[in-house]
């Protein structure tokens, strides 16, 4: 095995603790939160089984974070729309070309970080799906794939260093040389499930009876030619099987945009429809259905 390294994860939310529990086994790692925190952090498997894990939970102002090594790569675990800020604050802390990795779902921050950070800025889509439970647990509720890779393709050798690292922590990662096509093609899944899912408070497998099935090929029917006119290549087997496919295999799930509404939280909707609605801009096309699916959608 190649010598640990030494990773941050900033966001102490349900990927982030999800992550933490698994990566602190094979490297140097530091859950970073919002407030100080107890470890260990309780860790229940798919399996149904719970394992107590030792991980260092800090925030950015604890002295004794810093008398470690720097960071070799962060990992931002916070909600799309708190991502920006949270990086001006680690900015204050960190090299600035510490390399980091994007978890968010969408496709906003992540051009945006690619843009402004001065570092190699690594985006992942994970089909990995986690909550938390009380301040200190984390429910692995579904294990996935998790594919990593940059915007322009100019950091392969750090993505596939990333992915080793993550495939030594148990979870099943790979490099992808495309993974804006990547991106935008769950950013279609989480359009055409959450917004609705949110709005009703139904579980996913309910969009299969009517009304809800006739709106979720509506937005698929404006999706799929709006992010083809973006380059984006569709599906092997079309936009509405990957949609519905994803549909049924998590018919028993409570979105996390549901989650969030029901919590309270502001929603992901700008990382969600935001570029849906920017693409329909750029090139002059009318998407009603979208529109109104954005006005509906708590923020
Ligand atoms: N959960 C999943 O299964 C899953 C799967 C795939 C992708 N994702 C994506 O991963 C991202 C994170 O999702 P999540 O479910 O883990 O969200 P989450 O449970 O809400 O966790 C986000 C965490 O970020 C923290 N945070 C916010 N601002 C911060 C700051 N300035 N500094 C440090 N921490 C800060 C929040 O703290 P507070 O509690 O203090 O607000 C919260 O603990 C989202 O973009 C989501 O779409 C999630």
């Amino acid at each position: 095995m190649r010598p640990s390294p030494t990773w941050w994860i900033l966001g102490d939310g349900a990927l982030g603790r999800l992550f933490a529990a698994r990566l602190t086994t094979t490297l140097s790692l530091h859950l970073i939160g919002r407030r100080a925190a107890a470890s260990p952090l309780r860790y229940h498997a798919p399996s149904g089984e719970t394992h107590e894990v030792d991980v260092a939970r800090t925030t950015l102002a604890t002295q004794a974070l810093h008398t470690y090594a720097r960071p070799a790569l962060v990992v931002l675990a916070t909600k799309s729309h708190a991502t920006l800020s949270a990086v001006e604050e680690l900015a204050a802390h960190v090299d600035p070309q510490t390399p980091l990795l994007s978890l968010q779902n969408g496709f906003s921050i992540q051009p945006r970080l690619t843009e402004t950070w001065a570092g190699p800025v690594l985006c992942a889509s994970t089909t990995e799906g986690a909550y938390v439970e009380g301040d200190a647990g984390v429910v692995h509720a579904g294990t996935g794939t998790t594919w990593v890779g940059d915007i322009h393709n100019a950091w392969p050798t750090l993505a596939r260093d990333c992915a080793y690292w993550l495939n030594q922590a148990g979870f099943s990662a790979y490099h992808d040389a495309a993974i804006v096509q990547r991106l935008w093609h769950k950013l279609a899944i989480n359009a055409a499930i959450n917004p609705l899912v949110a709005r009703y408070r139904i579980r996913n497998g309910q969009l299969r009876d009517q009304p809800f099935r006739r709106m979720v090929d509506t937005i698929i029917d404006e999706i799929g030619p709006l992010l083809e006119g973006e380059g984006i290549i569709p599906p092997p087997a079309g936009w509405h099987t990957l949609v519905w496919e994803v549909i049924v295999a998590t018919a028993n799930n409570r979105a996390s945009m549901l989650q969030d509404v029901l919590a309270g939280r502001p929603t992901e909707r700008e990382a969600i429809l935001g570029p849906l609605l920017a693409a329909a801009k750029r090139q002059r096309c009318s998407t009603p259905t979208l529109e109104t699916l954005y006005h509906d959608t708590p923020s």
